[in-house]
């Protein structure tokens, strides 16, 4: 295989950190031609950072309350991101950030620019969603992504995409009655749990199972397919492009033979 340079990605969570864990042994074990630079979270007692730690990964903490008693200690804040409109513009019709208050978005904006100067310190190609439970926004995606054909945020879904957007994909399919669930690896984009599909995996529910054994068998596929989405992506081969209906869609291009001649 020719020399190709590691590459850097981030990884956002929110909580236990088992897909951040399998990511971990997957670049360990050479399955995914990567770093992980640095590891950030909203929560900061999320037992996955100290996986991070133990991996010896930087780890930060993505401080939202502090952001918030800024934006009420600071006035400043409102001048200098007084720019709803332009979030408004951005999002999708069902978008939460059209319905946000300035001071909620403004708040938002403020913790994101710590994450921002992150990625920027540690040089990061890609930012990787796993379990990160807070929804980034359209000024914070316009800085890191400004062209949706090169996306560079990744997010795993605890549903098959579209079905069961939103925090509790598993609990929502469960009560529904759902015969076939699983989860979607996506780029992010304005919406919710909108954006470009990467790849799908699911599963059946057995009869009479337990919620329980039904997130913990979907949570076991998640880590398989974050590795397998996370490596196409370092080793190049996702296709992005618009179809007919300007919808982005991602596909996964073979594998090229090295040819040193
Ligand atoms: C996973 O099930 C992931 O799909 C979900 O949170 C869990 C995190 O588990 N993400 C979302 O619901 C995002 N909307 P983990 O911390 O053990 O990786």
């Amino acid at each position: 295989m020719p020399f190709m340079s590691k590459v850097k990605l981030a990884v956002l969570i929110s909580g236990g950190g088992t897909n951040l864990q399998a990511i971990i042994d997957a670049i360990a074990q050479k399955k995914i031609n990567a770093e992980i630079v640095c590891v950030g979270s909203n929560k900061p007692d999320a037992y996955g950072l100290e996986r991070a730690k133990k991996a010896g990964i930087a780890t930060f903490f993505l401080n939202y309350k502090e952001a918030k008693e800024s934006f009420q200690q600071e006035d400043a804040w409102l001048s200098y991101f007084n720019e709803r409109e332009q979030a408004t513009n951005l999002s999708p019709n069902n978008s939460p950030f059209r319905r946000m208050n300035q001071e909620e978005l403004t708040s938002r904006i403020i913790a994101e620019k710590l994450l921002l100067e992150k990625l920027a310190q540690f040089k990061v190609d890609f930012l990787v969603c796993a379990g990160f439970m807070k929804l980034l926004t359209p000024f914070f995606m316009e800085q890191f992504q400004p062209d949706p054909l090169k996306p560079r945020i990744i997010n795993i879904h605890p549903a098959l995409l579209p079905a069961f957007p939103g925090t509790d994909g598993y609990g929502d399919a469960y009560s529904y009655g759902t015969k076939v669930h699983g989860a979607t690896v996506h780029f992010v984009d304005y919406g919710v749990d909108s954006g470009p599909i990467i790849d799908q995996s699911c599963y059946r529910r057995l009869s009479n199972e337990s919620e329980d054994s039904f997130k913990s068998r979907g949570l076991e596929l998640e880590w398989e397919l974050y590795v397998k989405c996370l490596k196409l992506l370092c080793e190049k081969r996702l296709k992005i492009f618009r179809n007919s209906s300007k919808r982005i869609i991602v596909e996964e291009m073979p594998k090229r033979k090295f040819n040193p001649h």
